[in-house]
C-alpha cells in the first residue's frame, strides 16, 4: 500500500463523506449536528426520571421536555417508559420533525407532542423535567433561560456539556458508552 493509494482510496472518501455530512447539517439543520444520546446515557436518564415521576403528585400529567429532540428516538423511549406522562420534543429541523412524527404514529405513542419551534422561544414554566444534548456554545444561554423559566424542583439533565449561567451540577455521573465524547451526564434541580 503506497501513500498515493491511501490518499486516493481512503482519505478521499472520508473527506467527501465529512463534506456531505456538513452540507446536510448546513442545509437541513442550520449547521447544528443531529447526534443522538448514547443508549447507556438514555437509560441512566430514564432511571432519574423514574425517581421524579414516583414522587410527583401534581394534577397535570408529569411533563418532560427534550430540548432539540432530533429524530425522536429518545422521546419515544421516554414516552414508552412513562405512558402517563406528557413528552414534548422541541425541534427546528424539518426533516428530523418529519421522522419523529412518522415514528410516533407508527408506534402509536399518543403521549408525545413534537413542536416545530426554536427552543429559545418556548416557555418551560410547565415542565417537570428537561433533558438535552446540545453544543457547548448553547450552554450559557440555555442556563440563563432555565434559571428564568423553570419551576423550583424541576429536574434538568445535560449530556456531555454542563449548563452555564452559574448552574452547579448536583451529580456528574460518569457513564461508559461506546460513543465518542459521550461519557458524562450532568444532573441538576432548579432551586
Ligand atoms: C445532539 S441532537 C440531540 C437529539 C436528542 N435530544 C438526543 O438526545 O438523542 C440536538 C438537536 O437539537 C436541535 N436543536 C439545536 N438547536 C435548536 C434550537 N434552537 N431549537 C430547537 N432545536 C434545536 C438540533 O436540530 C438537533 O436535532
Amino acid at each position: 500500500m503506497t501513500v498515493h493509494w491511501f490518499v486516493d482510496n481512503v482519505l478521499r472518501w472520508i473527506f467527501l463523506s465529512l463534506l456531505l455530512l456538513d452540507a446536510y447539517y448546513l442545509i437541513f439543520n442550520k449547521g447544528i449536528p443531529n447526534i443522538r444520546t448514547a443508549p447507556a446515557i438514555r437509560k441512566r436518564i430514564i432511571e432519574l426520571l423514574k425517581i421524579e415521576v414516583a414522587k410527583y403528585n401534581g394534577s397535570e400529567p408529569f411533563t418532560i421536555v427534550d430540548m432539540g429532540s432530533g429524530n425522536g428516538l429518545f422521546t419515544r423511549e421516554i414516552a414508552r417508559a412513562f405512558p402517563e406522562a406528557r413528552v414534548i420534543g422541541l425541534e427546528i429541523s424539518k426533516t428530523a420533525l418529519a421522522w419523529s412524527r412518522r415514528f410516533k404514529k407508527l408506534h402509536k405513542l399518543n403521549n408525545i407532542d413534537y413542536i416545530d419551534q426554536d427552543f429559545y422561544s418556548y416557555n418551560l414554566n410547565h415542565a417537570n423535567a428537561v433533558v438535552m444534548y446540545l453544543t457547548i456554545f448553547q450552554m450559557e444561554s440555555m442556563g440563563k433561560k432555565l434559571h428564568e423559566e423553570l419551576k423550583p424542583g424541576t429536574l434538568v439533565t445535560s449530556n456531555r456539556f454542563p449548563l452555564g449561567d452559574g448552574w452547579v451540577p448536583e451529580q456528574v455521573i460518569p457513564v461508559r458508552t461506546l460513543y465518542p465524547h459521550q461519557k458524562i451526564l450532568n444532573v441538576y434541580h432548579q432551586k
